[in-house]
């Protein structure tokens, strides 16, 4: 039985000094919840042991990271290898160019890449990738759509019906945002080829990229239709804009990512988590055409590029052999995980009328509080009341031995096994007829 939050435990020990030197107790928003949360103390293949005793299946999975679990053998053995070998150069090591070689053989398209630190970083760095390309200031984005923390990227990200009027808005995400942030970002409804034609044809001429991610999180990983993939890259070619591809978290769809399922040919793709296999990274890549911006050879290149962290061995040695586990095999058989878990699930609100559903695709799910059709940001947002939907069903999760995120959202990794996925059903049946 779960000791989270039951009083004098550690976590509520850990999380009394943690106030007293971080702002909230934590350093990281997205894990938070109150009264406060339940503290790791190791991770043993799909499950997170915390500070208090109690192991859980863990569907977070550091947020998609973890796409093998914790401590997999085989990454532990290779990073270990190489912290005895040193942990960072300046020089470059064999490691960056095997990493580079492995997801360029995966995805062709990635003729290029320039490593990271995060995700976000990648994003910053392509952002301004095609601002080099194209010598314009602006990028368009889709309403709601999470890409990490470069202001531009935040634009609109969390909208409500008090601000964001008819069409989308483009509105800062945090307090003191500069007018050039928001006058430089221009937001489009997702998956309306229509309205992205007529707000990007107006504004063709100041446009740099187009920057879109086919499965956002924050709309439910609900898919991007094809037509309006096809559309968002037909139109960059159109008026010369870059497409940014953010896959840092739909990589996990395929073995070449999501633009093989989609058959699109990004100008820039951008990746983090997984290819990191279980370290901090993040990657720019694309064709050799575009990504010529970061060539120095001749002189200044358009876009100078460095980071005193990029391309560490320890996460270019953890990633390599990620990769290399990640066979197009396995990762259909996670994605048929998610399947029957969304499947399973639905069926269980169904029956017991639980005012909840649940959305994703391939290996990915978030569940909401409301019933409405998820088609966009704005049928996605839910309610405070909805939000609290959730949050119950996840506290009651934590109690039942499954570790789910507090907003919804979870993920599938290949040492999770179809028995687990009836665990986990089960365990969502009992949370709910205890609500
Ligand atoms: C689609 C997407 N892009 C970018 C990022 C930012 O990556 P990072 O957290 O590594 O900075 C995230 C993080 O969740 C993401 O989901």
């Amino acid at each position: 039985m779960s000791q989270w939050p039951s009083p004098n435990t550690r976590a509520q020990e850990l999380y009394r000094r943690a106030e007293k030197v971080m702002p909230g107790g934590v350093t990281r928003i997205v894990p938070w919840q109150p009264p406060y949360p339940p503290y790791a103390e190791r991770g043993e293949g799909g499950y997170i042991i915390d500070v208090d005793g109690t192991r859980r299946l863990d569907l977070v999975n550091n947020f998609s990271s973890m796409i093998h679990g914790h401590a997999h053998p085989e990454i532990v053995r290779a990073v270990q290898d190489q912290v005895a070998l040193g942990t960072a150069f300046s020089m470059p090591t064999a490691s960056e160019v095997d990493l580079a070689e492995a997801i360029s053989q995966r995805t062709p398209n990635i003729e290029w890449l320039r490593f990271s630190n995060s995700g976000s970083e990648a994003v910053m760095c392509a952002i301004k990738a095609a601002r080099a390309l194209t010598g314009r200031p602006k990028i368009v984005k889709i309403e709601g759509a999470y890409h990490g923390s470069y202001d531009f990227a935040e634009v609109s990200l969390d909208s409500t019906p008090a601000n964001w009027g008819q069409e989308p808005q483009s509105i800062g995400y945090s307090a003191g945002v500069p007018d050039g942030v928001r006058e430089n970002v221009i937001v489009v409804p997702f998956n309306d080829p229509d309205a992205a034609r007529r707000i990007i044809r107006g504004e063709r001429d100041h446009i740099a990229g187009i920057l879109i991610d086919v499965t956002p999180s924050y709309l439910g990983y609900v898919s991007m239709t094809e037509e309006f993939a096809r559309t968002m890259q037909d139109l960059a070619r159109e008026i010369g804009a870059a497409l940014i591809l953010d896959e840092v978290i739909s990589y996990r769809m395929d073995h070449g990512g999501a633009q093989r399922l989609y058959g699109l040919e990004p100008d820039f793709t951008v990746l983090g988590k997984i290819i990191g296999g279980g370290f901090p990274i993040g990657a720019v890549g694309g064709p050799r055409s575009a990504m010529t911006v970061f060539d120095h050879r001749d002189g200044k290149p358009l876009l100078p590029w460095s980071g005193t962290f990029t391309a560490n061995p320890i996460s270019m040695v953890a990633g390599k052999v990620s990769l290399d586990l990640l066979t197009q095999h396995s990762i259909e058989r996670i994605n048929g995980l998610g399947e029957t878990f969304r499947i399973g699930l639905s069926r269980i609100f169904e029956e017991t009328g639980y005012d909840a559903q649940v959305t994703g695709i391939a290996s990915s799910f978030k569940i909401s509080g409301h019933r409405r059709p998820i088609s966009d940001y704005r049928s996605s947002y839910s309610t405070p009341g909805e939000h609290g939907r959730v949050a119950r069903l996840q506290e009651e999760l934590l109690q039942l031995g499954y570790y789910v995120a507090y907003r919804g959202h979870g993920f599938f990794t290949t040492v999770n096994t179809p028995d687990e996925v009836d665990g986990l059903l089960a365990a969502c049946r009992t949370a709910i007829s205890r609500i």
